[in-house]
């Protein structure tokens, strides 16, 4: 009998609050297939916590979260009646930095070419995912202001880059590739302009290569990166960087395989427990109307499932969004009329009927 997977829920806020049950629905038609149980336990952090008692992440949450789960669904955080945004910091920041969740991962697959911006892209040209180191870079949060509001200001945002933040991303990336059985990685920095920082992570990745020439190791610049993606995406499979350049790549990636809706993602420090989010934010001007998409949240719950070594069950969930968006089974912001949880509904029933047998690995 498989292990039970406990499931540690955070909903959050705005269509957070509607996403999250469909991607767990999806969750749970999927594993019921091969019998896997699992234990999905709610956490109520979010806005409506925060305004009643001010409560954001409580101080023993990520020791908690670390001893008695093995992943984490998370849904949005961010409302308009806080302002400062603070409970959404103290939130998803404070589990990314205390949980040490040092791998962004951010597949981008176009599952229909009529989403993809790019003209002439088919489904083969599109897939590919972007590794953004998640606790260092410019977002470490070092740096001031002096002088603040007076016409000779300086501010100053320093960009901290560690060996081991820089090698442990790479060696990430690296093996992913491998296990994956895909040949291209790209490294990408901007060591011609930065040269400490990104040096660092030239020489990493220089000495990295030894051990992998197995793989083709490529670098480019950012800027090129950019350039890259959009004349050609089918060159990537897998692309490595830093904490900016992966918030810019993994958007620009998200953009063009079919938008936000659908775009899924995992904060990961592996062998511990990770957490798996869509990328939207919280979308307070669609929260309450049933009609936000759900794809990024079923897909981050299959993102989850791949994590636990449920890989067949991941599949099964990719296929029905993979059928959902080719048969025009969608909500408004990709052109059908679907309701969220219409069409979580119609994923969980898809994923029924398909079975576990018709799943295929997806990159
Ligand atoms: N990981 C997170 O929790 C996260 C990420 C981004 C933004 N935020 C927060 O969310 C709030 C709103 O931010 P924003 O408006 O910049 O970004 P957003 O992602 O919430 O919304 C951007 C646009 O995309 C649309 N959209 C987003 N998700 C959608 C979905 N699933 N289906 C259909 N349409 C969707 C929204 O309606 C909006 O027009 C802010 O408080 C922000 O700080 C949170």
């Amino acid at each position: 009998m498989a292990e039970i997977k406990r499931i540690a829920v955070i909903p959050g806020d705005g269509i957070g609050r509607e996403v999250t049950p469909e991607g767990m629905k999806v969750v749970r038609a999927a594993c019921s297939l091969s019998g896997q149980k699992l234990i999905f336990t709610d956490f109520d952090w979010g806005a409506d916590r925060f305004l009643k008692d001010g409560t954001t992440l409580p101080s023993d949450a990520p020791d908690m979260l670390q001893r008695d789960f093995d992943a984490i669904l998370f849904g949005a955080v961010g409302d308009p009646r806080v302002p400062s945004n603070q409970h959404a910091a103290d939130i998803l920041l404070g589990l990314r930095s205390k949980l040490d969740l040092y791998v962004n991962a951010r597949p981008c697959v176009l599952f229909d070419q009529r989403l993809t911006p790019l003209r002439n892209r088919s489904e083969r040209d599109i897939n590919f995912i972007v590794f953004r180191e998640n606790t260092e870079g410019a977002y470490a949060g070092i740096g001031g202001n002096f002088k603040q509001g007076a016409p000779d200001e300086i501010a100053v945002q320093e960009d901290m880059n560690t060996r081991k933040g820089v090698e442990r991303i790479m060696r990430y990336a690296l093996e992913y590739a491998r296990r994956k059985g895909l040949k291209r990685v790209c490294m990408s920095d901007k060591s011609n302009a930065m040269t400490y920082g990104h040096g660092l992570w030239q020489r990493v990745w220089k000495e990295l290569q030894k051990e992998y020439s197995d793989l083709e190791m490529r670098h480019l610049y950012v800027d090129t990166l950019m350039m890259e993606m959009v004349r050609d995406p089918s060159q990537f499979q897998v692309i490595v960087t830093c904490n900016l350049f992966g918030d810019i790549a993994s958007d620009l990636g998200a953009q063009l395989s079919g938008g936000l809706g659908l775009a899924p993602s995992g904060n990961i420090h592996p062998g511990c427990v990770s957490l798996f989010e869509p990328v939207h934010g919280s979308a307070p001007n669609i929260a309450g109307k049933n009609i936000a998409n759900p794809l990024g949240s079923a897909l981050a719950g299959a993102m989850m499932l791949e994590y636990l070594g449920l890989e067949r069950e991941a599949s099964a969930v990719q296929n029905a969004a993979r059928d959902a968006v080719r048969e025009g089974k969608t909500t408004p912001d990709l052109g059908g009329n679907m309701g969220t949880r219409e069409l979580g509904d119609w994923l969980a029933d898809r994923i029924s009927k398909r079975g576990l047998a018709g799943a295929g690995a997806q990159a």
